[in-house]
C-alpha cells in the first residue's frame, strides 16, 4: 500500500489515525514522549504530566513533508495536542521550556538519525534538537 493511499484515508476519514498509528514506519525513531508520564496529578500536581494516550499523539513517516517541504521527506514526524489543563513542555539538555510547537519531526536516516527537531522561535531561531515532550498542568 502506498504512502499515496494512506495520505488519502487519512484526509477523509479521522478515525484512520488510529490505524495508521499502528502501521507507522517510525523503526529508527523512538516516540519522543516522555514515557514516564502517569497522568495529571500522578503522583502530585507539580511534577505530573499526561499520558501519552491522552496526548493524541501521532507518528506518521513522511506527512509533514507534503504540508511543509522544507522538512526532511525521511522523517518520522509526531503531531501533539495537549489535553485541556496541560500545556506542552519540551527538554532541551538539561533545560524544560514551555513550547508552541505543533509537531515534531525525527530522520530515520543519514547522519542525524534519529534525533527530534522542533522548529525554532523568536529568540531561537534554527531547528533545536529536543529529547523529550511532556504536557504538564498549566500553573
Ligand atoms: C519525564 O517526566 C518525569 C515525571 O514528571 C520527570 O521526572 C522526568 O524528568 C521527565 N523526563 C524527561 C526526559 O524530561
Amino acid at each position: 500500500m502506498t504512502f499515496r493511499f494512506l495520505l488519502l484515508i487519512l484526509l477523509f476519514c479521522p478515525f484512520a489515525y488510529a490505524w495508521i498509528e499502528e502501521v507507522d514506519d517510525c523503526k529508527v525513531c523512538r516516540p519522543i514522549y516522555n514515557s514516564t508520564c502517569r497522568g495529571v496529578g500522578v503522583p502530585s500536581l507539580k511534577t505530573s504530566c499526561a499520558t501519552a494516550k491522552e496526548t493524541e499523539l501521532e507518528y506518521t513517516v513522511g506527512l509533514l513533508h507534503q504540508i511543509f517541504p522544507n522538512l526532511p521527506v525521511n522523517s518520522c514526524d509526531a503531531v501533539i495536542t495537549c489535553p485541556l489543563g496541560t500545556s506542552q513542555k519540551i527538554r532541551i539538555g538539561i533545560e524544560e521550556i514551555p513550547s508552541t510547537a505543533v509537531y515534531y519531526w525525527c530522520e530515520e536516516t543519514g547522519k542525524n538519525a534519529g534525533k527530534w527537531y522542533t522548529p525554532g522561535y523568536w529568540n531561537k531561531p534554527g531547528n533545536l534538537e529536543i529529547t523529550s515532550v511532556a504536557c504538564r498542568p498549566i500553573g
